[in-house]
């Protein structure tokens, strides 16, 4: 058990990847399944994935969101987006997503590829970016969006216990 949470610990948001390779569907769709394995309230999965290995599409991504100029780089990017014709509970779309974000970086890491969560929901103009570029329907709301690429730098494990950021059985 030890040794599979390792992987946990060794994920870490890379922003630096060599040149755009392309990453075959198989591994794609590994990723895909490992985000829709999230766990979902009331098990809806109201979630939708727009994958984009455009690298046209990647280059705009990259000058469209404010923090993303990594995707410049990228080999491919995941829209993880919340659909509210599956479920309307905002709150709960989010952290369903959120879920679904979190496995994708994991199996990605797990693959020996390097990933960053670029956050889109709660910022209008980075949702209304997504809304525009990819055409979504009214009830589709982008919530993150993955860059992955081959990892250009290394990072130590994360080490972020905190001591005091834990309460037993009271405050
Ligand atoms: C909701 C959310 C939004 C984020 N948005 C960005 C972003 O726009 N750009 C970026 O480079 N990293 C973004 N990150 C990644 C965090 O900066 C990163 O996870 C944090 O610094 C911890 O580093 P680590 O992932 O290596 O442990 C985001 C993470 C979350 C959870």
């Amino acid at each position: 058990m030890k040794v599979n949470s390792e992987l946990i610990f060794r994920r870490r948001s890379i922003r630096k990847y060599t040149q755009r390779q392309i990453i075959d569907e198989a591994t794609i769709l590994h990723f895909l399944n490992a985000g829709m394995c999230a766990p979902s309230a009331r098990n809806k999965q109201p979630w939708q994935f727009i994958v984009v290995n455009d690298p046209a599409i990647l280059d705009i991504l990259s000058e469209r969101h404010p923090y993303g100029k990594m995707l410049k780089e990228a080999s491919l990017a995941i829209l993880i987006c919340g659909d509210k014709g599956i479920d309307d509970n905002e709150s709960y779309l989010l952290q369903n997503c959120a879920a679904a974000t979190q496995n994708i970086l994991l199996a990605v890491h797990a693959e020996g590829l390097g990933a960053v969560w670029l956050g889109i929901h709660p910022r209008e103009e980075r949702m209304h970016m997504c809304r525009e570029l990819f055409s979504l329907p009214e009830c589709i709301m982008p919530v993150a969006l993955i860059s992955i690429g081959i990892p250009d730098e290394e990072k130590s494990p994360n080490n972020n216990y905190e001591q005091s950021k834990v309460h037993w059985n009271k405050w």
